[in-house]
Formats: structure tokens, sequence, C-alpha cells
């Protein structure tokens, strides 16, 4: 049965734009965040969005108004019982979150899916938290996520098969682009884009340019619209620190490059400048780090059935814009040249050769 009623625990950045885009598409939305403020924020952002489509005539002014009293704020945790699926989006906090789950649980209907939209832990770990772990999953938006499409939907180690198919389609029947995929750190996307982002950092750490010649060189090798130290400063360089630390379990190579570790911490932005012209050989020299910074990750996760890579490289392209994601670069690379790129990679940090690079050339079949 589709879901038509769902909560939404945490009414800032992520909250807020997952009411928005529900909304949107005829969902009942309740909030409930614990400063009072937010609710009221959360609905001037829903109704200046929404205001905006009508506008430019992307939804009727009757649809807009629909959509904005299809968001109301809960005043306790109880007035969402008569959800159907409740999302998390409170901050990154392992035990705050715990503690969220462990209230929602009584007042929740035995059927109530429960998902968290954490982008840095373990959906098992929380899973764990729940006394039903099979209804519990992963719904990782991407900011901004009244229009961003992608959503990683992923499975913990305890979902159930049903339960895992009802989030998807309730992906669908919001707009959205379900992205399946298992647990683990970084999940499918941001696996391969924080190393990426990380080597862009080594390689300025290594001498090998400046951020504004690093950041032209990522846009011809991986096709990036904008380069990494663009994109950090978006991002803020201390959160995308707070995820690539997340990756650490992973091994050495995931480890954060001192220039990023100095920068994150600081809070403050790359300073990026111009670039000028770069020589052939010390452009190959960085595109070829970039390029293992987004490689290898995505080896290892195939080795794990993280995702399949039409699901990488969908989610690449969408939700970062990746005009050439890694599993096609891969693929048209070979796996000789693809070899060559990763080996510097695997002898630094004692890795072992991923067992994947045997298939490049047919990773997209
Ligand atoms: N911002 C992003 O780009 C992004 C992207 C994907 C996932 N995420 C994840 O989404 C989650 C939320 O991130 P955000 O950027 O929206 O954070 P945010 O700081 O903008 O909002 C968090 C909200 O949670 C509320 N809150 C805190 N404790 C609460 C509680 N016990 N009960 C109810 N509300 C509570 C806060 O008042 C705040 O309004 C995090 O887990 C984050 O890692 C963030």
């Amino acid at each position: 049965m589709a879901i038509e009623r769902i909560g939404v625990i945490g009414a800032g950045t992520m909250g807020t734009g997952i009411a928005i885009a529900s909304a949107a598409h005829g969902i009942n939305v309740k909030l409930l965040d614990a400063s009072s403020d937010a609710i009221g924020r959360a609905k001037q952002t829903a109704d200046t969005f929404y205001g905006r489509a009508a506008e430019k005539g992307r939804m009727s002014a009757d649809d807009a108004a629909a959509a904005s009293a299809r968001i109301t704020g809960a005043a306790a945790m109880a007035d969402l019982g008569d959800s159907e699926l409740v999302i998390e989006a409170v901050f990154e906090d392992f035990d705050l979150k715990a503690k969220v789950f462990g209230d929602l649980a009584p007042v929740v209907d035995a059927s109530c899916l429960v998902a968290t939209n954490t982008s840095c832990l373990k959906v098992s770990d929380l899973q764990a938290q729940m006394p039903a772990p099979e209804r519990f999953l992963g719904l990782h938006y991407f900011s901004p996520a009244q229009i961003n499409p992608i959503v990683e939907v992923v499975k913990g180690d305890g979902t159930s098969d049903a339960a895992f198919a009802a989030a998807m389609a309730f992906c669908q029947a919001t707009g959205k682009d379900p992205l399946p995929c298992r647990d683990q750190y970084g999940f499918a996307i941001n696996r391969f884009f924080c190393p990426y982002t990380n080597e862009a950092a080594r390689a300025l750490d290594d001498g090998l340019g400046t951020p504004a010649e690093i950041d032209a060189v990522a846009k011809e090798a991986i096709g990036a619209a904008a380069g990494p130290f663009f994109v950090m400063n978006i991002i803020k360089p201390r959160i995308n620190l707070h995820a690539i630390r997340n990756l650490a379990p992973l091994g050495p190579f995931y480890a954060p490059a001192a220039s990023m570790e100095r920068t994150g911490d600081a809070d403050a932005n790359w300073e990026i400048g111009e670039a000028g012209e770069i020589p052939a050989e010390r452009a190959q020299a960085i595109a070829n780090r970039l390029r293992a910074g987004c490689f290898l990750p995505t080896l290892q996760e195939l080795d794990e059935g993280v995702a399949e890579p039409q699901v990488i490289d969908h989610g690449a392209r969408e939700a970062l814009k990746l005009a050439r994601p890694p599993c096609a670069s891969m693929d048209s690379l070979g796996k000789d040249k693809v070899a060559a790129i990763i080996a510097p990679a695997l002898e630094t940090y004692g890795v072992a050769v991923p067992k994947a690079l045997d298939r490049v050339g047919h990773l997209l079949g």
C-alpha cells in the first residue's frame, strides 16, 4: 500500500528539504524538531520554494497551496503515531539518534518504516537500537533535498526485503531517483567522492599543483562541473573532513590529508586563486591522482557488493554532476591503464589489488 503520511524528525536543512519534496508529491508530512523556531523556518522555506515554483509555472498556485498545507508541525513524538514512514534527520550524533529511535519505537505502529538520513554512521549500528530492525533502513537524501533527485536507499543487516521495496517505492512516488545500496561507510557515492577530494588535498600537499590548477585538471580528468576545492568550499571543508574521518575504518588510504585536517579543523575555506597554463606532464600527474581517488574506492565497493556499477555511475552523474563517472571512465581507459593509475596508492597504503580490476573494460556490460 502506498505511503501517504510521514513524520520527519529534525526540521533543519535536510528535514526541511525532505518535507518539501514529499509534500509536493501528495504526502502529508508532520515535522518534529527540538527547537520550536525550526518548524516555522521550515514552513517559511517551503512556502518560498512552492511560491517560486508556482511563479515559474512548475506547479499551479492551487497545488503550491495544497503542498504547503500538507506540511504541519508536531508538538511531540506522540503526534507521529499515525505515520507510515518516519525519517530521522537530527544532528549527526549516534547517541542522539539512538535516543530519538528509542523514543519513537513505542509511539509508531508495528508496520511503520523507520529511516535514518545519516551520512556518516552505519545504518546497521543504528538499526541495532530498534526493537523492530527489519523495518529500519537508511534513506540518504542529497542536499538540497527539495531538488536533488538522488536518494541512497541503504539496506542494513536486518532490513527486510519488504521494507526495502516499500522505501524504494516511496522514493519513486515522491519524484526521487533511488539508488539501492548496501550498508558500508560512505554508502555508494561518498565512498569515492570523499577520497577524491582527499586526493586533491594530497596532491596539493605533495606540491603537484595549486588548488586552482587541481580544480582545472579535475574538470577535464573526471568531467566535473566544478573542481574539488571549489566544491569543498560549498560543502564546507569542516563537514567534508568529518565525512572523510568517518571513512577511517576502511584503511590508511582513507586517512585525511594534512591540509584537509588543517583547513577543516580551522573551519576555514580553501584559498583557490587563478590557474595559469599547466605543463602537460604535471597535469597528467594531477589527473592520475584524482582518478586514483575515484577508482580505487569504487573498485573496493564493487568487491564489497555495496552497489552495482550502473548505480554508482548514475548517482555520480545525477548527484555530483560528473560527466565521466568512475565505472564508465575505467571501462574506457581499460584494465592496464587503471591498474597503472591505482598502483601508487596500492603501494603507498598497502592496499590489496581489488578483484573488480579484472572486470574493468566491461564493468558496465
Ligand atoms: N546537510 C547535508 O548536506 C546533509 C546531506 C545528507 C545527509 N545529511 C545528514 O542529515 C542529518 C541532518 O543534517 P542537517 O544538515 O539537516 O542538520 P541541521 O543542523 O540543519 O538540522 C538538524 C535539526 O535537528 C534538530 N534536532 C536536534 N536534536 C533533535 C531531537 N532530539 N529531536 C528533534 N529534533 C532535533 C535540530 O534542532 C535541527 O533543526 C545529519 O545526520 C546529516 O549527517 C546532511
